[in-house]
Order: C-alpha cells, then structure tokens, then sequence
C-alpha cells in the first residue's frame, strides 16, 4: 500500500493530506444511469451472475473511470454477496431489490453456515486482479463490504425495508440471537477485506447505509462495536489496511463513530451539517461526501450552488469529493461531466 501513495491523490487524502484539487469519486458510479453499464448488464441474467464474472465486473469497474477520470475505481460486486456466500438465498428482482430468504427468528439462524465459502467469493478476488492492471496509477481501487447491522437488516427482512423494523424488532426480542448473526458478519467481512486486499485492493469502504436508524444504545452496539472489530481484524492480517468507513445517518453521533472506529476517513451523508462536519470531524479525520444524489439528478444551477457550497466548506482539510449517498439511475450522464468539471475546475482558480 506504501509504495504507491505517493502517486493516488485518494491514499493522500487518507493519510490526512489536504489536496489543493480533492480527489472524486462517486458512490454508484457504476450502474444503471450509464448507457455501457445497461448494455453489460444485458448479458448476463440475474444481477448476481454479473458480481460473480470477473471479466465483465472488470469492465463495469473501468466504465465510469474511463468516462470520467474518477479517483478511485471502486469494486463492482453488490455489499449481499456475504449472505450469498454464508448459504442464505439472494436474488435481486429488476427494479424492486433484493430478496432473500428471511430470517424470521433464531432459529432460520441454523440454515446458514458458519463461515463464509470462499469459494463463492473468489470470483470477485479475481475481478480485483482483472481491473488492477487496467487502471492508470493514479487511480485508487477501492474494495468494500456491508457493515453487519446494513447486512443483518437485509438478512432478516428479506428485502428493503422504510426503516428496518424487522431487523431492529429482532434485535430487541432475540438479543442472544442476533448478537450470533452480527459476530459471523464481523468474521465473514474481515476475512472478505483480508482476501480483497491480498487480491489487490489499494483501501475498502465499509458501508452501514442504515446506522441512521438505530437508537444511541444499539448505535453504540450494532453499529461501532462490530465496525471497530473488523477494522482491527483486517489491520491484525494487513498492517495499515486503509479503510473509510460510511455509517449514513450518523449525525452527531459521528463524534463517537471516528472516537472509537479508527478508519482513515469518514464519509458524510447529504443531511449532515456542515460546520458541525467541517468542526467535529473533519478536524479529526478526513472526510468524504457529500452531494445530495438529486442535486446531481436535477442539474442546473441547484447542483453548482450545491458543489460550492460542500468546497467552501469542506476543502479548506483532507477531503474527498463524492456523494451522500450512490447515483440514482435516472441521473443525466451530462451531470456527472459537468459535476467532475466544476470540482477540478473550482481546485484549477
Ligand atoms: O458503483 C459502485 O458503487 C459499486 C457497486 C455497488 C453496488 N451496490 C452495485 C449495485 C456497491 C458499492 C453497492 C453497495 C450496496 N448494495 C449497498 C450499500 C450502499 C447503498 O447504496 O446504500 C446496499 C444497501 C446494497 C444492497 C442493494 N443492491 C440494493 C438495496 C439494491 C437494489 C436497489 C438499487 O439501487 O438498485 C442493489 C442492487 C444493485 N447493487 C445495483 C447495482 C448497480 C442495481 C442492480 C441492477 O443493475 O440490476
């Protein structure tokens, strides 16, 4: 990881760097609202088909980095893989989510494995060694996993919920229980980072895309704890490991997040505010984020207002530029062009 830091403008900024032009990337780069990405996606029959074709989510990873110039190329796999690969059945239904076989109580617990099959996993080992040579050595290649609460919530819902009732009700009845599922998710997505970056990833993002909704206590036990265990876990096996961490909805409770989860650097929703976030956080750890995706999504002169108003408040430390949360598919390629022009612009004045 050392050896080329130097050179990949995002690795800086993980180190605590302040970079006169903030390195981007965006969360979902790769995905629907490109017209290449619909064209490969085509191919293949279930989305979980393309995840696991080294070749083709090689070439759904390059896309947007040839398209845009993106700082990082991030991993094209999906955060359930995990479950895929601890035996539960995932499936994703084009335009509604992703179904799993829910875990409707402890004992649904039994039917999965003890650990993760690598085997199932390997293939995604292998897109990491495909894109590797492909990327021009300032681009960092990030890998990522689900955080456990995120990847419980899906497991025992069995899809999408508003604010993951199920999986919130679960862990008040059968504590025991799913204190079990969040310990095998803790193992699994170490050993998964481990493998991504024996594989070649440069740094890995963890996404808890719904620690938003979880009361102080349970953000403490649910959210920190089993984040804070793998990171220490991956560094056990990978001194250093570089890793973001992206616990959406946190707001004031990031205070403690970046306290007790050492991760190099935090990512910001769109709902944060931002002096607390310029104040609180980014004084402590870099930071990343966090364009509101509809900003980007309706264009004009909401999204340059928008842009200006995250740089002047966020590039005077070591920030990345990305969103508060992935692209959403109706979004305008043009967008994104004129989003990337107007960041590396405002950095050229
Ligand atoms: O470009 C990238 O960011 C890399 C690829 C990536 C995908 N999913 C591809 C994907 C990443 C990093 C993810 C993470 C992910 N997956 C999260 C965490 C981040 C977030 O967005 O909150 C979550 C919660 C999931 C689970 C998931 N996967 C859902 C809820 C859905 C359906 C909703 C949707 O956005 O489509 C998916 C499907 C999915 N994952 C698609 C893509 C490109 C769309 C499927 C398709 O193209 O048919």
């Amino acid at each position: 990881m050392s050896d080329n830091s130097a050179i990949k403008p995002l690795l800086r900024v993980l180190a605590g760097e302040r970079l006169p032009a903030p390195p981007i990337w965006l969360m979902r780069q790769a995905g629907r609202y490109l017209p290449e990405y619909r064209a490969i996606r085509q191919k293949t029959n279930t989305f979980l088909e393309l995840c696991f074709n080294p070749k083709l989510a090689a070439e759904v990873t390059l896309q947007p980095i040839r398209r845009f110039s993106f700082d990082t190329a991030i991993l094209f796999s999906d955060i359930l893989v995990i479950p895929h690969a601890l035996g539960q059945h995932v499936n994703f239904e084009s335009g509604e989510g992703p179904r799993l076989d829910a875990i409707d109580g402890p004992l649904a617990l039994n039917r999965l494995r003890q650990e993760v099959d690598h085997t199932v996993l390997t293939p995604v080992y292998e897109t990491i060694a495909h894109i590797k040579p492909e990327l021009p050595p300032t681009v960092t290649l990030l890998g990522f996993c689900g955080a456990p609460w995120t990847v419980a919530s899906y497991m025992i819902a069995g899809c999408g919920t508003a604010d993951q009732l199920p999986a919130r009700l679960f862990a008040y009845r059968y504590t025991d229980a799913f204190a079990k599922l969040v310990d095998l998710l803790v193992e699994s997505s170490a050993s998964y980072l481990i493998q991504q970056f024996n594989a070649g990833a440069d740094a890995v993002q963890i996404f808890d895309t719904w620690a938003g909704v979880l009361p102080a206590v349970e953000f403490q036990k649910w959210c920190i704890e089993p984040t804070a265990r793998i990171v220490a876990l991956v560094r056990e096996i990978i001194p250093g490991a570089k890793i973001i961490g992206f616990p959406r909805g946190a707001g004031t409770r990031l205070s403690r997040y970046i306290a007790e989860v050492p991760v190099d650097a935090v990512g910001l929703d769109w709902m944060i505010e931002p002096v607390f976030a310029r104040e609180q956080i980014q004084k402590r750890r870099p930071i990343q984020g966090n364009l509101d995706p509809l900003a980007l999504l309706a264009g004009g002169e909401a999204l340059n207002r928008a842009v200006d108003s995250i740089l002047e408040a966020f590039a005077g430390g070591p920030f990345i530029f990305n969103l508060g949360h992935g692209v959403l598919p109706e979004t305008p390629v043009a967008h994104v062009e004129r989003l990337v022009g107007r960041v590396r612009g405002a950095a050229a004045k």
